[in-house]
């Protein structure tokens, strides 16, 4: 068994099975002494210091591009691509065409550095990398399976393209054993040259928002390989991160102390079920806390101070207990989807998370149901929406609740003026009939009534006492409970939120009106209505 060693990494390739596949010896020796005497040390000298690589990314989406950006910061020569032209020409010109914090300052210093470079050309970076991140979408279909084509034509680009022996890194959120397949198919295309490649699973927890912050301070980095080899390249890949090596973009040195990264190593499906399983989990959690937040609305206790209580016991822990309008984003209703499905393809009911999946979907005719109950009807009444992006700090706008709260509105026939940080553009092109408004305010004005989607700290630190005196009608549905009833009853509102009871204006509650009661007793009713 031999091993080049590629700059530091040592991409373990055993020589006498590389060469069976070569159809004759001389060929092979050829090769083998071209590698060693000629091109390897060339890329030796090319390459970087210690455990510094030359990595590829394909696909410059959200986890693509914090990956590659975060990857050259770490010291690492990137070369992103992306078939989008207008999206790698933004990237080459200086741009960054996703909204992400500090994502910016990231892209600049690599660029300053030369340690980034973008291409349309995917054949380019797939000989530049000794790595190579997968970073593409895998989107649901109609039925809810993952559609794996995107994939399935890079094993076969990468098993064309390739050049010399690379670690293919499939980071993209992929159903447990798609990490397989596409290791399969890589190998399936490149034939002979098969032993060119090994493939890992490395899947990404990285939170939309807060992925730069994540992808340096992670809280695990999983290794899902078929061989030893890859797992100790995938170390050294991390490794400045693994070993706190790195000048943090964010906390400029005063990184918060965090318990050390545990690098976790397993096989390809266990990494891919590790993705899934997590992200699930948390689904799951949101969705508990919003059927709690049901039964505290029903029997008069606040959710916040129930989770609250309850996020104390560490074996519970605080996070992803939040109540409202419940989850969205492109990876919680896909991975969710695509989990049940794959749990249904081995027999498996996955039952509680398809009742994690319904429970969130009600969500969004809960937060109606409150507008109804509050206005009547909706048609001709001007509801303003405040938050568009699925959850604070990002542009995102898939699977976003606001968007289907929107779709309602629109279908009942109101005018909706809409306002968001990020997420206007975007939502702009699905709903042209909106108004849109930069200033939140401005979306209030006139309204019959506004709703908040999105936990931006802009709509945290609203001047309700303003928005009041611009409003038709004072009436707030907080659908991810930013504001406290107290205050909003102060100052006249009606307010609904999610399982914290409801707040009656202040007037309401001092000019109560009474409606007598047309039927005391259902039971009279259905007398009633036989007698007739
Ligand atoms: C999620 C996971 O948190 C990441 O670990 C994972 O890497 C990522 O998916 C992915 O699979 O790529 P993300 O979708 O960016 O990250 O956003 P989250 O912060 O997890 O929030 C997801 C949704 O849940 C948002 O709509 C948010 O508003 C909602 N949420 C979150 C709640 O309704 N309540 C909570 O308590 C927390």
């Amino acid at each position: 068994m031999a091993t080049f060693i590629c700059s530091n990494l040592p991409l373990g390739i055993d020589l006498q099975s590389w060469c069976n596949g070569r159809c004759d010896y001389f060929k092979c020796k050829f090769r083998i002494a071209a590698w060693s005497w000629f091109i390897g040390p060339m890329v030796d000298r090319r390459s970087l210091g210690d455990n510094r690589l030359r990595v590829s990314v394909i696909g410059c989406g959200h986890v693509g591009l914090v990956t590659g950006a975060c990857l050259a910061a770490a010291g690492h020569q990137v070369v992103c691509t992306d078939t989008d032209a207008a999206r790698i020409a933004m990237l080459t010109a200086g741009g960054v065409p996703i909204y992400e914090p500090h994502l910016g300052s990231v892209l600049r210093s690599a660029r300053k550095a030369r340690r980034i470079s973008f291409t349309t050309n995917p054949a380019e970076a797939i000989r530049a990398g000794q790595a190579i991140f997968v970073c593409v979408e895998t989107p649901a279909r109609e039925n809810g399976e993952a559609d794996f084509s995107a994939i399935d034509h890079l094993a076969l680009q990468i098993a064309q393209e390739a050049r010399s022996p690379k670690l293919v890194i499939e980071k993209s959120t992929v159903p447990t054993r798609a990490g397989a397949e596409f290791r399969r198919s890589l190998f399936a295309y490149a034939n002979s040259r098969a032993n060119y490649f090994r493939v890992a699973s490395n899947p990404e927890f990285m939170r939309e928002g807060a992925a730069v912050s994540d992808f340096f301070h992670p809280d695990r980095i999983v290794a899902g390989v078929e061989e030893q080899s890859a797992a100790t390249d995938l170390r050294a890949i991390y490794s400045s991160i693994l070993e706190r090596r790195f000048t943090c973009p964010i906390h400029a040195g005063n990184c918060p102390s965090t318990r050390e990264v545990e690098f976790v190593v397993t096989d390809i499906k266990e990494a891919d079920l590790i993705k899934h399983a997590s992200d699930s989990f948390l689904a799951l959690k949101i969705s508990y806390a919003n059927v709690l937040a049901d039964i505290c609305e029903k029997i008069g206790a606040d959710v916040e101070r129930v989770t609250r209580a309850m996020g104390l016991d560490p074996r519970i822990g605080a996070q992803f207990l939040k109540a409202g309008l419940g989850f969205g984003g492109f990876c919680f209703p896909n991975d969710v989807q695509a989990f049940i499905e794959l749990s249904a393809s081995v027999g498996i009911d996955f039952a509680i998370l398809k009742a994690a999946e319904s429970v969130n979907k009600e969500r969004i005719s809960l937060c109606l149901d409150k507008l109804r109950k509050a206005l009547w009807v909706l048609k001709d009444k001007r509801v303003s929406v405040l938050g568009l992006a699925f959850k604070a700090d990002t542009d995102d706008v898939r699977f976003s609740p606001a968007l289907e709260v929107i779709r309602h509105l629109l279908e009942e026939g109101a005018e909706v003026r809409a306002s968001d940080p990020e997420g206007m553009a975007r939502t702009k092109a699905k709903f042209p009939q909106v108004s849109y408004h930069t200033d939140p305010y401005e979306a209030m004005r006139g309204a019959d009534a506004a709703i908040i989607c999105t936990d931006w700290d802009l709509f945290k630190t609203l001047d309700w006492r303003r928005a009041g005196k611009l409003m038709a009608r004072k009436l707030v549905i907080d659908g991810r409970n930013l504001n406290s009833h107290q205050a909003m009853r102060d100052l006249d509102f009606e307010y609904y939120s999610f399982g914290r009871g409801t707040t009656a204006s202040r007037s309401q509650l001092e000019n109560p009106v009474e409606t007598p009661a047309l039927i005391e007793d259902p039971c009279d009713a259905v007398v009633t209505a036989k007698a007739i």
